[in-house]
């Protein structure tokens, strides 16, 4: 027996030496050690020994046991430092490498000049009103005096969802939308920025669209108010020298109606290629509202008046920062957002 001990010690201590991976390291720990495991085989045969030679050959099989555990247990653990160290190594950080700076965003032009407008007139005591994008062509056309088949409704030619519903065309129906919603004859003083549609696609008009729409009613309320409020707006966006022209215009909700001209933001009023060597920009639309507008909104033409303007957001970006193109305003481009 002590043979057959020193036999399978050599040959386990011998299959150990070569081992590098811990599912051959555990065979043999299995392969000896374990219950079927010839030591194991070894100390259940004591048994049969002679109650004299049985403590003298356990111990020494033990000690065997013993010392096969332990240096099992070493080269584990030798195994499992080893395999940390090559993972450390291969998943190494390089800290020396130059960070990479996180992008910032950039605030979008057309949401900074919408800001530029809302802050100016928020100033002067505006609400800030909202309508629906999808909106009735009651609201749309009919109550700004548009009726059905009524020929000024071709300026704004747009995508109907259904006979009655349609993608807004102008924000002029938030205009009917606050009338109704205040008592008969309170002062309203609002703009309502937002989107809008029409069937147009080229560098200047795009199917969507932002407009801001303003809305004063009181009782004193005149044309010098509407000139004067205008003007020093537009000075405000562009600068004290701009100089600002009305010419009479046609708006079915408005009477008067005036089409608003700044001077010419790249020559000053010299005449250039941008202005049509006109030195003149068109930059909005405006008027007083029309009594019969007043009316059906629920008010008293001849106990207020007021006036209302509506301009294009993108128009007013594309003059202020000399972009020529109104459909990069859409594309996102980084190169392009950046500048702003
Ligand atoms: N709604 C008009 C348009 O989109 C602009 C406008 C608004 C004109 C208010 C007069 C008064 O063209």
């Amino acid at each position: 027996m002590k043979e057959e001990l020193q036999r399978i010690k050599a040959e386990a201590l011998d299959a150990i030496k070569g081992l590098t991976d811990q599912r051959s390291l555990q065979d043999i720990r299995v392969k000896y050690l374990g219950k079927k495991g010839e030591i194991t085989a070894l100390l259940k045969g004591l048994g049969k020994l002679s109650p004299e030679e049985r403590p003298k050959a356990g111990a020494l099989v033990n000690a065997v046991r013993e010392e096969l555990e332990a240096k099992i247990d070493a080269v584990k653990t030798r195994m499992e430092a080893a395999e940390l160290n090559a993972r450390l190594e291969q998943e190494r950080i390089d800290i020396t490498l130059p960070g990479r700076a996180p992008k910032s965003g950039h605030i979008h032009p057309l949401t900074a000049v919408n800001e530029m407008i809302e802050d100016f007139f928020m100033k002067m005591g505006y609400t800030v009103e909202e309508g629906p994008e999808i909106e009735q062509d009651y609201y749309n056309f009919e109550c700004l005096n548009l009726p059905k088949d009524h020929p000024a409704r071709d300026m704004q030619d747009s995508f109907y969802i259904t006979e009655n519903f349609l993608l807004r065309t102008h924000t002029s129906p938030v205009q009917a939308r606050t009338m109704q919603r205040h008592e008969p004859n309170s002062p309203i003083r609002m703009i309502a920025p937002g989107k809008v549609y029409r069937w147009d696609y080229d560098a200047t008009h795009s199917p969507v669209f932002h407009q801001v729409e303003g809305l004063i009613i009181d009782e004193h309320i005149t044309f010098a108010d509407l000139k004067g409020t205008l003007e020093s707006f537009l000075r405000h966006m562009y600068g004290d020298e701009t100089k600002v022209r009305f010419r009479t215009s046609f708006f079915p909700f408005t009477e008067p109606s005036a089409e608003v001209d700044i001077s010419c933001v790249m020559c000053g009023g010299e005449g250039c290629r941008v202005c049509s060597h006109t030195g003149w920009l068109e930059i909005l639309g405006c008027g007083m509202v029309h009594p019969d507008v007043l009316r059906m909104n629920g008010y008293d033409p001849e106990k207020v008046k007021g006036f209302a303007f509506g301009m294009g957001v993108e128009r007013i970006a594309m003059l202020l920062y000399g972009i020529n193109d109104l459909r990069l305003f859409f594309e996102d481009d980084v190169r392009f957002l950046e500048q702003f």
